[in-house]
């Protein structure tokens, strides 16, 4: 495709990770999930992305870009994006006649133990689909214009998709949500009560290393794992539950599922052939120091853990100083080099001028 009159312009945007609640763990086709999600939309672990555009005198049969990234040329990265968008030309046809000088950095620094590709892929999506509005004046409905990026985060990175949402994202189809769907995710941050806009998420870093079984792997391993269909109807019927208790303020029943759901993720890997394990010996301490605090306080804390050894701890802003004293005194010197990031639930993406 060539575009009929000479383009060019920049787009931004910066888009947040996300810590899911009801896990996503099993996939088919092109990251299409096995069962349903829930997620928390952070604020302050994001990646801002801009996109600046000519337009090409010729087509270019492969999608024609440059890469910085944090204002270094990373070979690694570029080549990633460069393979995703080839793939995804099929969507974007105007891609092939355009040059992108592509341009993405992180609020947080690499190798912490936060993954980069659910806001990396979002903002990038969401970049894509601005310059598709800008040029062609396409995608002017708000909810046509996420459903989109949320699909084309999806085609990037799975989880990706639930980031360009607000406060809380659903992802998966469920018949009981006649909106819902495998392809993109939806919000659902409409009916929940408002303690839940107000939660802390402190993300304990036990380790920053790479993990030895990528989420990637571990997906692929749940095809031959002997839980996996019974675990699939689980998750489904946690989101139900879960959302079910966001929209009664039930922190008790909201924290049991959230707490579930992480030691189920892990379980399954411990399940799967071959075996693994991600959690660390100090994450095993931090979870039974967590449970126990919530005991003997009725503080309302809780634990929950993605692919890997780190614990996020979630909480209502209303308890943040008691947690604070709590995190000094028992959790920090149990965490790699005192390494905590404290994030919250929040608003999520923003366009950038
Ligand atoms: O989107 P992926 O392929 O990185 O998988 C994400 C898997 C979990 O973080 C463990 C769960 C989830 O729903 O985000």
């Amino acid at each position: 495709m060539i575009l009929d009159t000479p383009t060019k312009g920049t787009v931004t945007w910066q888009s947040p990770s996300n810590i899911a609640l009801v896990k996503y763990w099993g996939k088919y086709g092109v990251q299409l999930p096995r069962n349903a999600s829930v997620s928390f939309t952070l604020s302050r672990a994001y990646t801002k992305t801009s996109i600046r555009y000519t337009s090409l005198s010729q087509t270019s049969e492969n999608v024609s870009i440059d890469f910085l990234f944090e204002g270094k040329k990373n070979e690694k990265f570029e080549k990633k994006i460069s393979r995703f968008l080839n793939s995804i030309v099929e969507y974007f046809p105007f891609l092939t006649a355009l040059h992108l000088s592509i341009e993405s950095e992180n609020s947080f620094p690499h190798s912490t133990g936060i993954a980069s590709s659910a806001s990396s892929m979002s903002a990038f999506a969401l970049c894509l689909c601005q310059i598709e509005k800008d040029i062609f004046h396409r995608l002017e409905n708000e909810e046509e214009f996420y459903q989109k990026a949320s699909f084309i985060a999806r085609l990037g990175s799975g989880s990706a998709c639930r980031s360009v949402y607000p406060y809380l994202a659903l992802w998966g189809r469920l018949d009981k949500i006649s909106t819902s769907s495998n392809e993109y995710a939806i919000p659902c941050y409409e009916e929940i009560h408002p303690v839940f806009k107000t939660f802390r998420d402190s993300i304990l870093i036990v380790s920053a290393e790479e993990k030895s079984v990528s989420s990637r792997a571990g997906h692929a391993l749940m095809d031959g794992n002997p839980y996996a269909e019974i675990r699939y109807k689980q998750a489904n019927q946690n989101v139900l539950k879960l959302l079910q208790a966001m929209k009664e303020g039930n922190l008790t029943s909201w924290g049991e599922i959230v707490e579930k759901e992480a030691l189920t993720l892990h379980a399954l890997m411990m399940a799967s052939e071959p075996p693994y394990i991600l959690m660390h010996a100090n994450t095993i301490v931090m979870i039974n120091k967590i449970q126990r605090f919530r005991q003997e306080t009725n503080i309302p804390v809780y634990f929950t853990l993605d692919a890997g050894p780190n614990i996020h701890l979630l909480y209502p802003e209303k308890v943040n100083d008691k947690v604070m004293q709590f995190i000094r005194k028992e959790l920090v010197s149990l965490c790699e080099n005192k390494k905590i990031i404290h994030d919250q639930v929040g608003l999520g993406l923003e366009k950038r001028k």
